[in-house]
Order: structure tokens, then sequence, then C-alpha cells
């Protein structure tokens, strides 16, 4: 079965959506593998708190309740994949991942490669500085030394702000490192999510920490992301969105994690 799917498959990537169209009908899918029978491979950094984390091997978050909900209202079946951040991309591009959903900051850079869902989560950029720091703005932090998650928004703002080679930034594969290393006084200042920096300064209680919003940090929005042109997955993504912002489930795992201020 497993095999003659397959085959499938490749046989219709090759020869192209014209003549599969053509070759099963009108509704575009064979009569023996159903759409309802596809698996979605769903790549994410379980690494980013409390959007996608790890606990006990069990990939749990934010964002994994929403791609749940979405996926049973929209009426798909999914498979989770811990890819780590960059590997994610490199998923959907080779197509061994079919869904993205990591607190993915729709851009219109990542527009070029990839297709966004609506949006499910509204984010900004936010400063992670020691409590009796004198930095009050991005501005400030000019000189200093800057953690960030490489490849994300939060590197783009410190980029925008310094200069693509501004000497003091540190990008890490993942946001954990980077928060790490400000708690152990090798970098000044981390700029990510507000979400995730908000756990982590909630989560460490014994030393102070606070949280700055410069002035040109602009409203971010989350999306679920495919690679370009896949809209059989993306209309079955943007179905079961609408059916849960509707019902009130989208909100319903917003307060679950955030409270409902
Ligand atoms: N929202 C930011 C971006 O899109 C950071 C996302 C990082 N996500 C993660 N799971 N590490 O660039």
């Amino acid at each position: 079965m497993k095999l003659g799917k397959k085959w499938y498959t490749s046989l219709a990537l090759t020869v192209g959506m014209g003549l599969m169209l053509s070759a099963c009908g009108s509704g575009g899918q064979p009569a023996a593998t159903g759409s309802g029978d596809k698996v979605y491979v769903i790549g994410t950094d379980a690494a980013y708190p409390p959007f996608q984390m790890l606990e006990a091997d069990k990939i749990s978050g934010h964002d994994i309740d929403v791609m749940n909900a979405v996926a049973e209202a929209g009426g798909f079946k999914v498979e989770w994949k811990n890819t780590g951040w960059d590997p994610l991309f490199d998923g959907l591009d080779k197509g061994t991942v079919d869904i993205g959903i990591s607190s993915i900051t729709i851009t219109e850079k990542r527009k070029e490669k990839y297709d966004f869902s609506e949006p499910y989560f509204e984010a900004n950029q936010l400063i992670l500085v020691a409590e009796d720091s004198p930095v009050q703005t991005l501005a400030d932090l000019k000189g200093k030394k800057i953690g960030v998650q490489a490849a994300t928004t939060g590197e783009e703002v410190v980029k925008k702000a310094f200069g693509e080679t501004y000497e003091g930034l540190k990008g890490y594969d993942d946001m954990p490192s980077s928060v790490d290393d400000f708690f152990n006084g090798r970098v000044d200042a981390v700029v990510g999510d507000n979400g995730v920096l908000q756990y982590y300064v909630k989560k460490i209680q014994n030393k102070k920490f606070k949280l700055i919003k410069d002035d040109s940090f602009e409203k971010e929005f989350y999306g679920i992301m495919v690679k370009k042109g896949n809209t059989d997955a993306m209309t079955k993504i943007n179905d079961g969105l609408k059916k849960i912002k509707e019902n009130g489930k989208l909100q319903e795992i917003h307060d679950k994690y955030f409270g409902n201020k």
C-alpha cells in the first residue's frame, strides 16, 4: 500500500497538475487514496517556550495546540517533527516537511519562497537587559553584545539598527542558548519575541531583569507556512484556522498559555 502511494505521488509530481487532474477526474484525487489518508509532516523548532517546547520527549505548547486544532477542524492528519529552526526551512524546500509552525513571523522576504496562512498570533520584539541597566532604547545597545536567534526577525531589527556586520551581534541556532549566554553574562542583551522573553523573565525569579520595547519595533504576525505553491495544504489550513477562530478554540488556546488579558 505504502509503496503504491509513494509511486503515485512521485508520478503525479512528475507529470504535473494538469495531467493529474485529467487522469483522476474532477476531484483531482485518485479513488484509492483520498486526501484524508495523507499525513502532513509538521516541522517545528521545539525550543521556544511557551509556543513550542519539548517536555519529556513530547512536543507541546501554544503552536502545537493551534496546529492540532487547525488539522482537526480542517479534516487532515498530522505528524510532528522537531526539526530545529534553520532545518525547518530546508525541510520545506526539500519536501521532507509539509507544513511549518514555529512562531514564524510573516515577512515579505519569506513570502518570496513560502506561502503563509492567515495570522494566528500577534507579537513584537523586546529587549532583555539587566534590571539595573541604563539601556532604555534599542539605540542604547550600540557597542554592546547582543544575542539573538540567527535568521529571525530579532536578528533583523538589530542588523537594521547597527548594520549587517555589527560586531557585537551574536546569532544562536536556538533561542534558549542566547538566553543562557545572557544569564551567564556573555551577552549584554537579548532581542527576541515578546512571548518567549516574557516566559523566561517570569520563570527565573532569583535575578532581576527587565524587558524594553523600542518604538521602532513593529507589530508582527505569526503564520503557518508551506512551500510556495502548496495550495492543497494551505487551503485546508486556512479552512481549519477560520473555523477555530470562529468557534472560539483559538482564543481558548491563547488564554490557556497567556491568560485572558
Ligand atoms: N518570530 C520570529 C521570526 O519569525 C522568531 C521565531 C523563532 N521561532 C522558533 N521556534 N525558534 O523570525
